[in-house]
């Protein structure tokens, strides 16, 4: 069912804002739990429908999973003890590139034969990625085209490999590391800039033989073949999520926010960084590590921002660790003084939508200026926005960060397929309704 909402601004986001649980951790500590051996306990597992087709391929693998009210117990089967409720067992990944591309890992060392798939924009994605180095193992996997969605994946028996992945992800180097757990001796793994890494730190909360380069963190290994452990693990705020109440709070007037037990590993947390260099009010406080983890408070609000006077160009390495916030980073260029420019991002393209393209015409359709080049595009700032009809192509954060752009709007905007946003945080729309004053959202 496809839904709408209108948004009239100006408007101003002020109060504590609850984050949910960060998606990325929470589909690694689902998956790990499932197969590690004996009872995990998990808090503050995310909300995103995402994480939650996670938990059902799971369990249709053969995982129990326990909910109560503080949270799941995931009953592990073992590293090849999934029992799946049939055979082939047929799973669905819903939108999630991440259930996908991580699970296969795990799916292709198993002794029976997997079907997975997702829905539209997911069946578009690019899956060679994942399938070159799983046949390298010695997975069988067939794939539309040689590379959409569904995969069928033959597990077996897998060998280690030595793999350097030609793209920065952390999904593809999910899927390796897991499916290195179960290889016989030492899997390598390489990529060209480092992406976010959280299954390197949580691999070792699960006892995992994992070792990092420390002269090159993109450089890692781990030695497959041992039983994990289970974990009792408190899943921190997902900053993803958190960077669209940041970026209103900083560029609307009269704004200010605050954020608890967000997590603040550095692979995440370039679109903070890109901002205090803008000048943004934006500080941390209890910065602790838990789980490997770092974790804080944010305060951000109301900020004059400037680029230096040769504009800003984010490009190369940066590009991996600002990923999912690049959407709102546009929207906020508009209310920037300078030129802000984002190269070298073509993944953009081939995410839940085409980024760089939706991003292109939400912008133009709220009568913003915007130019477009095939790996990224100008902004050049400040602009007055006027409202208008955004179309989400489905895409969770495009329909966010429209939202938020809604805001800096003088008139009314109209964001098509506004509950998509649930991929990623179903209380969204409450949560800026109130931190708005209750008078700028309309259902
Ligand atoms: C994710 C990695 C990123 C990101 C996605 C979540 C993860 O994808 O865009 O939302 O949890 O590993 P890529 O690693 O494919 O760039």
């Amino acid at each position: 069912m496809s839904s709408s909402m209108r948004i009239k601004g100006p408007g101003a986001i002020r109060g504590e804002v609850a984050v949910p649980g960060d998606k990325s951790l929470s589909h690694r500590v689902a998956m790990l739990a499932s197969i590690a051996r004996g009872r995990s306990r998990i808090r503050n597992f995310a909300s995103s429908v995402d994480c939650h087709s996670t938990l059902a391929c799971i369990e249709r693998l053969g995982a129990r999973v326990e909910r109560s009210e503080s949270g799941f117990i995931i009953h592990g089967t073992g590293l090849w003890g999934y029992r799946p409720v049939e055979i082939p067992i047929q799973l669905d990944a819903g939108n999630s590139g991440s259930t996908i591309r991580m699970l296969s890992g795990i799916l292709a060392a198993q002794n029976f034969t997997s079907v997975i798939d997702g829905d539209a924009s997911l069946r578009r994605r690019p899956m060679r990625r994942i399938i070159e180095p799983l046949d390298l193992m010695g997975a069988r996997i067939t794939a539309e085209a040689e590379t959409f969605a569904p995969l069928t994946i033959a597990g077996g028996k897998l060998q280690p490999i030595q793999f350097a992945s030609r793209v920065a992800s952390a999904q593809v180097k999910t899927c390796v590391l897991f499916a290195g757990l179960h290889a016989e001796g030492r899997t390598e793994f390489t990529e060209p800039a480092a992406s976010r890494n959280h299954t390197e730190l949580m691999l070792a909360e699960f006892g995992a033989r994992i070792e990092i380069d420390q002269t090159t963190p993109h450089a890692m290994s781990i030695e497959g073949g041992a039983e994990l452990s289970p974990v009792d693990y408190r899943v921190a705020g997902d900053v993803s999520s958190a960077a669209f109440f940041i970026a209103g709070a900083i560029a609307l007037a009269d704004s200010g926010i605050v954020l608890r037990d967000v997590n603040l590993n550095p692979t995440r947390t370039a679109f903070i960084n890109v901002l205090t260099q803008l000048g943004a009010n934006i500080a941390t406080a209890n910065v602790r590590t838990e789980h490997g983890e770092l974790i804080g408070d944010l305060h951000a609000s109301s900020s004059e921002l400037k680029t230096p006077a040769q504009g800003f160009t984010l490009a190369g390495d940066i590009i991996p660790n600002l990923i999912d916030e690049i959407p709102i980073l546009a929207v906020m260029a508009t209310q920037v003084e300078g030129r802000i420019a984002v190269r070298g991002a073509q993944e953009l393209r081939i995410k839940e939508s085409d980024r760089i393209k939706t991003v292109v015409a939400g912008l133009r359709s709220l009568g913003g200026e915007i130019d477009e080049f095939d790996d990224g595009f100008a902004v050049e700032g400040i602009q007055r926005l006027k409202g208008g009809r955004v179309e989400t192509e489905g895409d969770h954060r495009i329909a966010m960060a429209f939202a938020i752009a809604g805001l800096m709007a003088a008139g009314t905007t109209e964001i098509i397929d506004a509950d998509c946003a649930g991929v990623s945080f179903p209380e969204f729309y409450d949560l800026l309704d109130a931190a708005t004053g209750g008078a700028h959202l309309e259902y």
